[in-house]
């Protein structure tokens, strides 16, 4: 995953698009890759940033809302250092996922689609990561890890720091 630059206080630092709207500005369909790049800064797309690049790209903000709401690549809120995404989809499931996505939820004091408030795990449920061979199936950190069971996902999570 990328690395989240944000300054202490939690205020993105703007002047790090200033190079990406230089190369970008007056372009024709550049939105996406505008708000690709810059949440590959940030980790996510504030509104503050958002409403930088609206301004610096000559764009009206309801349009960039409306890409990046619309895409599920974008992220409007901050998330977890680690991200952990569990299967639940028909394989996995009948193979007891539910029971892992209950034990992530206990575990973490989050529900499913949430992060932790200190940001260390942003948990999420899909539906079907093509592994179902190994069902049931999460993938924690782009890292697939197959034959799950609830106590093994408690051990993960406690070793994410
Ligand atoms: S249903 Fe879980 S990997 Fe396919």
């Amino acid at each position: 995953m990328s690395e989240v630059r944000i300054t202490p206080d939690d205020t993105p630092d703007l002047k790090q698009l200033d190079p990406l709207l230089d190369e970008y500005r007056g372009q024709k369909g550049a939105v996406i890759p505008v708000l690709q790049k810059a949440q590959k800064i940030y980790g996510y797309l504030p509104p503050e940033v958002l409403r930088r690049i609206a301004a610096g790209m000559r764009v009206p903000l309801s349009k960039i809302y409306g890409v990046a709401t619309f895409y599920s690549q974008f992220y409007l809120t901050r998330r977890g250092r680690h991200i952990v995404r569990q299967c639940d989809g028909t394989a996995c499931h009948v193979r007891g996922a539910g029971k892992i996505v209950e034990r992530m939820e206990q575990e973490l004091g989050i529900r499913a689609g949430q992060t932790t408030a200190d940001y260390r795990v942003t948990c999420e449920v899909v539906y079907c990561l093509g592994s179902c061979g190994l069902a049931p199936v999460a993938v924690v950190n782009d890292q697939t890890i197959g034959k799950l069971a609830p106590e093994k996902m408690t051990t993960i999570l406690r070793s994410l720091e």
